[in-house]
């Protein structure tokens, strides 16, 4: 939402530390009891009219489940998509916690559900609305754009909410009609759309802890291994990382890039989670992950987003059986937050036909 106040000075923004869980693996599950709460999920999505939502990021055996059951595993564009068309009255949603609430923001009406509500984001946690809101006041004459890792509070002080699927076309489009741009939360992402577009933009200062750990010397003498290899990177990287990529994009367009490109080896740097969709879709070609470890260094997340790993088969039954983890956007706040998410999926449908 643009404001109406004159410019003062500049503040410095601060924004919160984050703190990061460790990211722990759930406890392995044998055959037999793995497809006895595979057997139980699928019952209990029958019974509540429920459909299952999953990001590639999410453990492998939640996005086969939600195949399975004729949900979806998709970015969050696509996972935003989704739950508008799809007629459950309940949508499940593996990921972390704005993917439920863009899904409840664009379904008020459905009850929305998530194995772990404490399964955030560090872009999102690190963009407070209030902080926020202050920062755009000192643009007045700005288009305020938001990634869709944020808060319902943050989406409902913006002009526009993109993915990084959309990011550049958008942007494109609002640069083409002379706008100037205040971008959150991610300085990564938001840095590449502004050296492919050319856009006036000024940056939230965020960034995801999990594609911030890829080394570029270390990629660079991967690389120098493999030269045979495509890079693809997420554009939550560094940029010193997205300068050696073949293909940047969205986690689907990375995929794509796997299934379509004539190379048959890949050195991918975003979260191992979509491992489980290239591998289904190209089996014969060889995927290695961009390193994360500088020399001598211990990365935090290994290329695993702690918050996505949060998700897992055992609390995804549970939730359902209980019926909790719902998640609440109230109704004042949801019509707000819909504008600028509502936009962005008009200007994609737009570009698809
Ligand atoms: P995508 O929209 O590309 O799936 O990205 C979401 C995300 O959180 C990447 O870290
Ligand atoms: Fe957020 Fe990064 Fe995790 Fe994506 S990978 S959900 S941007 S912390």
């Amino acid at each position: 939402m643009k404001s109406n106040g004159s410019r003062m000075s500049l503040a410095p923004v601060s924004i919160p530390t984050v703190s990061v869980p460790n990211h722990t693996e759930w406890p392995a599950l044998s055959a037999e009891k793995e497809s006895e709460l595979k057997e139980k999920i699928k019952d209990l999505l029958k019974d509540i009219n429920g459909v299952l939502v999953a990001h590639y990021y999410t453990d492998g055996k939640l996005q086969d489940l939600a195949e399975e059951t004729g949900g979806c595993v998709a970015d969050s564009l696509e996972m935003a998509r989704f739950g508008t068309e799809h007629p459950a009255s309940t949508l499940v949603v593996a990921g972390v916690k704005f993917m439920g609430e863009t899904s409840k923001i664009l379904n008020n009406e459905k009850r929305v559900l998530m194995p772990d509500l404490g399964a955030t984001c560090s872009l999102d946690e690190g963009c407070p609305a209030d902080e926020f809101s202050r920062f755009c006041d000192q643009y007045p004459d700005h288009t305020v754009v938001v990634y869709a890792n944020t808060s319902a509070e943050v989406k409902a002080r913006s002009d526009w909410v993109v993915t990084s699927g959309i990011a550049l076309p958008i942007i494109k489009h609002l640069a083409s009609r002379g706008e100037k741009i205040v971008w959150a939360p991610d300085r990564h992402l938001g840095n590449y759309v502004q050296r492919e577009t050319g856009a006036e933009m000024v940056f939230w200062p965020g960034s995801c802890v999990v594609h911030e750990e890829f080394r570029s010397v270390a990629l660079g003498r991967l690389r120098k291994l493999h030269p045979e290899a495509a890079v693809l990177v997420h554009p939550e990287s560094p940029q010193s990382v997205i300068e050696q990529a073949d293909v940047v994009g969205s986690t689907t367009a990375l995929i794509n890039a796997v299934v379509s490109r004539e190379e048959t080896s890949f050195i991918v740097a975003t979260d191992k989670g979509i491992f489980n969709k290239m591998r289904k879709l190209a089996p014969g070609k060889t995927l290695m992950e961009a390193p994360t470890e500088g020399e001598g260094a211990t990365c935090h997340s290994c290329a695993r987003c702690p918050w996505m790993g949060m998700n897992s088969l055992q609390n995804l039954l549970i939730t359902l059986q209980e019926g909790r983890n719902e998640i609440h956007v109230s109704k004042k706040l949801a019509k707000r937050a819909r504008i600028p998410i509502q936009r962005m999926l008009d200007f994609a449908s737009r570009m698809q036909s």
